[in-house]
């Protein structure tokens, strides 16, 4: 599927290796350390696909398609300092290896870095978006912090955070392939639509990893959510489905941060069920996301979309 965009991601990463250079020797050390780790490049490949299923060829695909991995990049430097997470594609995380200052201070780069190259393409409509995302993106992680350790968070609020600081930058990459055509209004919604409801799926899925997954698979530590006292789709689940006894035991952990019994835990929500019901709320935004995508001219890159979001609900990384 991905081989469709396999020249354009190596164009890709030849912007994002060009577009790191500074004088400054630490920015360099800390953003190859994160971006030389992997990650899957999905937010690039969006753009990339949507830019082939509506026929664009221009260079701009590329700028733009490292400039949202920049931002995602930097979104990432900054969660796991306040996710005081270790573990991220593989490995120790940046902040564990080189302190929580470096981190934050290196995703500053990251996304001013990106805002430069936004600029040098040149188009205000792009700016717009982008710069509309990133500022959504933040209000979102703004507002997951307060949510934090509130047992009783609503589905609605859930949903109203992930779509803020997950599928905004997915609904922003699939509308840039959009926009780089010049295409009508109505395609760029179905874009739009597409990427908001992959990334709003993918969010959920990855909650649902962090109770399920595996460290291994996933490059990352599960439990994360619990032991910070994040609220996330399986517990809200899980509250309204649990005995009283076993509710009361969820509730202390995530008001008090009291996760010492993890697996103890996550037995909890697996017997009550909510990781089906996770999955399957992740089930009907994948479809919809498949809906918006049949709307695209057919061909192989729409196809791929298609199939992306087909097998979102497999991925275990
Ligand atoms: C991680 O995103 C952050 C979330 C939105 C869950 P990815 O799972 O896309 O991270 P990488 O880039 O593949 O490592
Ligand atoms: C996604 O949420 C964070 C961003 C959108 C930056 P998580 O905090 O769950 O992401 P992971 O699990 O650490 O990758
Ligand atoms: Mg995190
Ligand atoms: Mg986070
Ligand atoms: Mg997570």
């Amino acid at each position: 599927m991905l081989s469709l965009i396999e020249a354009d991601m190596q164009a890709v990463d030849a912007v994002i290796e060009s577009r790191l250079s500074t004088g400054v020797p630490l920015v360099g050390q800390v953003a190859r350390y994160i971006i030389a780790a992997g990650g899957k490049r999905l937010r690039p490949a969006l753009l990339l696909l949507v830019s082939q299923a509506l026929g664009y060829s221009g260079a701009h695909r590329h700028t733009l398609a490292a400039v949202v991995e920049f931002i995602h990049t930097a979104t990432l430097l900054h969660d796991d300092v306040v996710d005081e997470s270790t573990l991220r594609r593989g490995r120790a995380t940046a902040n564990e290896m080189f302190g929580n200052p470096a981190s934050v201070l290196v995703g500053d780069f990251l996304y001013s870095r990106a805002f430069q190259m936004m600029v040098d393409v040149g188009d205000m409509r792009v700016m717009q978006i982008l710069a509309n995302a990133t500022n959504v993106i933040a209000e979102g992680e703004v507002q997951q912090l307060m949510n934090m350790h509130d047992a009783d968070l609503s589905e609605a609020a859930y949903v109203q955070v992930i779509q803020s600081k997950t599928a905004k930058l997915f609904e922003a990459s699939a509308l840039l392939g959009a926009v780089l055509v010049g295409a009508p209004p109505a395609v760029e919604a179905a874009c739009a639509s597409y990427g908001q409801a992959l990334g709003t799926a993918f969010q959920v899925i990855d909650d649902v990893l962090d109770y399920t997954g595996n460290a291994a698979e996933m490059g990352k530590n599960l439990g994360d959510d619990l032991r910070e006292g994040k609220a996330t789709l399986p517990i809200i689940v899980a509250m309204q489905r649990a005995a009283p006894a076993e509710r009361q035991l969820l509730r202390e952990a995530i008001e008090g941060g009291n996760a010492s019994d993890l697996p103890g835990l996550i037995a909890i929500v697996q017997r009550t069920g909510a990781i089906d019901v996770a999955r399957n709320v992740a089930h009907v935004q994948a479809e919809r996301a498949m809906q918006a995508a049949r709307s695209l001219p057919s061909g192989p890159a729409t196809d791929a979309l298609l199939q992306l979001a087909a097998q979102l609900l497999q991925r275990r990384s």
